[in-house]
C-alpha cells in the first residue's frame, strides 16, 4: 500500500449530519493530484459549459473516469464520452482513486467506488451557485469533495434552498465528504479572490468524485 497519506496530520469538522470537512487530507498527494489533473485535461480540455438556460458557467470544467457531467440544451447528464473530442474521458489517475478511498473511509463511508471525478477550475470572480448535486441515480453514496490550490468560500445550507448556510472557507488540500442525511444539501462556491497559490498559481481546482452507477 502506497504511504502517500502518513506524514499528514489531517483534522476533522464535524458540518452537518452525515458531512465532514477532512482538514488538510489531501495536502501530501496534492502534487501528485495536481500532476495526474494536468495530464487529464491535456485530453479532455477545461472548457465553460453552457447550461440549459443559456448561462455560460463561471467555472471551467473537465471530467475523468468511466462518466463524466455535462451540460445539453435538454439538461444536466453524465456521459461516457467528452462532447468536445467525441473520445470517452481520460480514465481515472490511480491517485486519484486511492485519495477518494481514503476519504470516504475516513469519513465513515466504506465502500464508495466513483466512476465519474469532475474537474473544477475557478479563476478570480469565479463561483458556483448554490446548487444541490442530484443527477446521480444512487443516492446512498456519498459526494467527495477536494479543494487544491487558492481558499475559497464554501456555502453548507440544507435540504431547502432557503435554509440557512453555513460559510466555511476551504483550503489546499481540505477534502468534504456529504452524503446520508446531508447528500442533497444545498451547496456552492462564492465568488474567487485574486490570489497566488505556489501549487495552483492564480486558480483554484476541485475535484469531485461521484458514483453514477444505479446501485453499488
Ligand atoms: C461542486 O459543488 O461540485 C464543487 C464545489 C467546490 O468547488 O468546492
Ligand atoms: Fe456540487
Amino acid at each position: 500500500m502506497l504511504d502517500l497519506f502518513a506524514d499528514e496530520t489531517p483534522w476533522q469538522e464535524p458540518l452537518a449530519e452525515g458531512a465532514v470537512i477532512l482538514r488538510r487530507f489531501a495536502r501530501a498527494s496534492a502534487a501528485a493530484l495536481i500532476k495526474q489533473m494536468d495530464e487529464v485535461v491535456q485530453l479532455s480540455p477545461f472548457r465553460q459549459l453552457v447550461t440549459p438556460g443559456g448561462y455560460t458557467m463561471s467555472v471551467a470544467m473537465s471530467n475523468c473516469g468511466a462518466r463524466g457531467w455535462t451540460t445539453n440544451p435538454q439538461g444536466y447528464q453524465y456521459s461516457a464520452k467528452d462532447p468536445l473530442t467525441g473520445k470517452p474521458w481520460p480514465a481515472m489517475p490511480q491517485i486519484f482513486r486511492e485519495l477518494s478511498d481514503a476519504a470516504s473511509v475516513a469519513a465513515g463511508y466504506p465502500g464508495f467506488a466513483p466512476d465519474a471525478c469532475l474537474i473544477n477550475r475557478y479563476v478570480p470572480g469565479a463561483k458556483l451557485s448554490l446548487h444541490q448535486d442530484k443527477d446521480e441515480p444512487n443516492l446512498r453514496q456519498p459526494i467527495v469533495s477536494v479543494s487544491l490550490g487558492l481558499p475559497a468560500v464554501f456555502q453548507f445550507g440544507g435540504l431547502k434552498r432557503s435554509d440557512p448556510l453555513v460559510r466555511i472557507m476551504l483550503e489546499h488540500g481540505d477534502v468534504v465528504v456529504w452524503g446520508g442525511p446531508s447528500r442533497l444539501c444545498y451547496h456552492g462556491i462564492l465568488p474567487l479572490k485574486p490570489g497566488y497559490h505556489p501549487a495552483t498559481g492564480e486558480a483554484r481546482y476541485n475535484l469531485t468524485f461521484r458514483s453514477t452507477r444505479k446501485s453499488d
